[in-house]
């Protein structure tokens, strides 16, 4: 890696830490080691003071915010114009779930369909920084479509792990497009993920791009950003549906670079506050939420056999869990499951009332909202009742057509002859 003056500059801004015992370790050698040498945990990356450039003014979406992502020369930036999705605001949701004020912001709008594309353009950027030829990931569907477009745009071989029948037939097309080598594991996504994990630690040549990458969570951190300056305030809540726990992380991440520099990253002091963080997971895969209803923050129970049709968050051994615990606890959120049938109802409650069709996994969080309304008066439906909450819906229903297909009642679809008189008498 050759580097000059400047970008020596940028570097010295950032730190490469371990999450839990704070050791430290050479930036620009993530990728040879994956987790702390000293205690095993996750590694984070350690904003220590501002850097200002000034050059994301000229930028759109995530790279907006150059200066808080540690790739060190623009040049090396690999993007299709990833984030500043939409936020909606829900009126008709909120009035039916007896919420003062709801708001969606639909991740489904980035280039491949998913939150992914903001963790990946900083991902695969930084791998062509520091001249890898290949990347991999493991993925229940999402994360292996994006890693194959941006690895296809730097003109690196791309190698993604998915679990054998288990991933929807939309994201399977999109690594098939962009050009990926696809590998189906006979196994689920966690066996898939330990393959990736044993591969990339063997072979240094191979970078691993699952959301255990800190500068993955570098740039999903920039959903929080926009969620404030988007609102013009930070929401009370913001609930997400949960999987490995990266997402979370994140935009937790997120928010708390907000809180310390605030004028910095948006121009405009954010309020001197953070969110409490709702963690939705699927109840057939649930080890997260299941260990916070226990009372526990240090350790989980990984689900075996993890079930849910909402097959992006179908995932029993989430490796960024104490990352997720320290953003559910920490914000004075909480964690939950929801049951397939509720995700479903949620997703056509969301689609045919607001006009945002997203993938199940993405409408866990209404599911979550829906669960609290049911239940009537309790201190978390109080709590998300008279406050704005934010519920980040992270994919695009189009990904996954057949999971809602497999839904409809026959009579929804109604075939009639080809002349105008058929259709007249039916709607008479
Ligand atoms: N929502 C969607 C649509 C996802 O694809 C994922 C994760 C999540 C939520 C959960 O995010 O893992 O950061 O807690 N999908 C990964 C994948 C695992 O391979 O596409 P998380």
């Amino acid at each position: 890696m050759i580097l000059n003056v400047e970008f020596l500059k940028k570097k010295e801004h950032f730190e490469l830490r371990c999450f839990s015992c704070q050791q430290k370790y050479n930036i620009d050698e993530y990728g040879k080691f994956y987790y702390c040498a000293k205690c095993g945990s996750l590694l984070e990356i350690h904003r220590v003071s501002n850097y200002s450039s000034g050059t994301g003014k000229k930028r759109h979406g995530v790279w907006r915010y150059i200066d808080l992502i540690p790739v060190w020369d623009e040049k090396n930036i690999v993007s299709l114009s990833e984030g500043w999705t939409n936020l909606v605001e829900c009126r008709n949701v909120a009035r039916i779930l007896g919420l003062r004020s709801l708001y969606v912001k639909f991740e489904g709008l980035n280039p491949t369909g998913s939150f992914k594309d903001r963790g990946m353009t900083v991902g695969v950027s930084k791998a062509v920084e520091q001249g890898y030829k290949s990347t991999m990931c493991a993925s229940t569907g999402n994360t292996s479509a994006s890693l194959a477009a941006y690895s296809s745009r730097a003109a690196i071989r791309c190698i993604v792990l998915i679990p054998k029948g288990k991933i929807a037939l939309g994201k399977i097309a999109q690594a098939i497009a962009y050009g990926a080598e696809i590998f189906q594991v006979e196994g689920n996504f966690d066996d898939a993920l330990k393959i990736a994990g044993e591969i990339c630690e063997r072979d240094n040549r191979i970078l691993l791009l699952n959301s255990l990458n800190p500068f993955r969570i570098e740039g999903q951190k920039t959903v929080a950003f926009e969620i404030v300056e988007q609102l013009g305030r930070v929401p009370e809540y913001v609930v997400l549906p949960v999987g490995n726990g990266g997402n979370i992380s994140a935009a937790w991440k997120g928010f708390n670079e907000l809180l310390e520099d605030g004028v910095d990253i948006i121009g405009a002091h954010a309020s001197k506050m953070l969110p409490k963080m709702m963690a939705v997971q699927a109840e057939g895969s649930a080890p997260i939420a299941r260990a916070f209803k226990a009372g526990k923050r240090d350790s989980i129970d990984p689900v075996m056999d993890p079930h849910t049709e909402a097959s992006a968050i179908n995932i029993g051994s989430p490796v960024s869990w104490m990352k997720a615990m320290s953003a559910i606890y920490d914000s004075g959120g909480r964690a939950d499951y929801v049951s397939d049938e509720e995700i479903f109802v949620a997703q056509k409650l969301l689609a045919s009332k607001e006009g945002l069709f997203v993938e199940p996994a993405s409408a866990a969080p209404i599911a979550y909202l829906t669960k609290l309304a049911r239940a009537g008066k309790s201190d978390e439906y109080d709590g998300v009742k008279n406050s704005t909450v934010v519920s980040i819906c992270t994919g695009n229903g189009l990904k996954d057509p057949n999971a809602l297909m497999k839904g409809i009642a026959p009579d929804q679809l109604k075939t009639i002859s080809a002349d105008a008189r058929s259709l007249q008498e039916i709607l008479a």
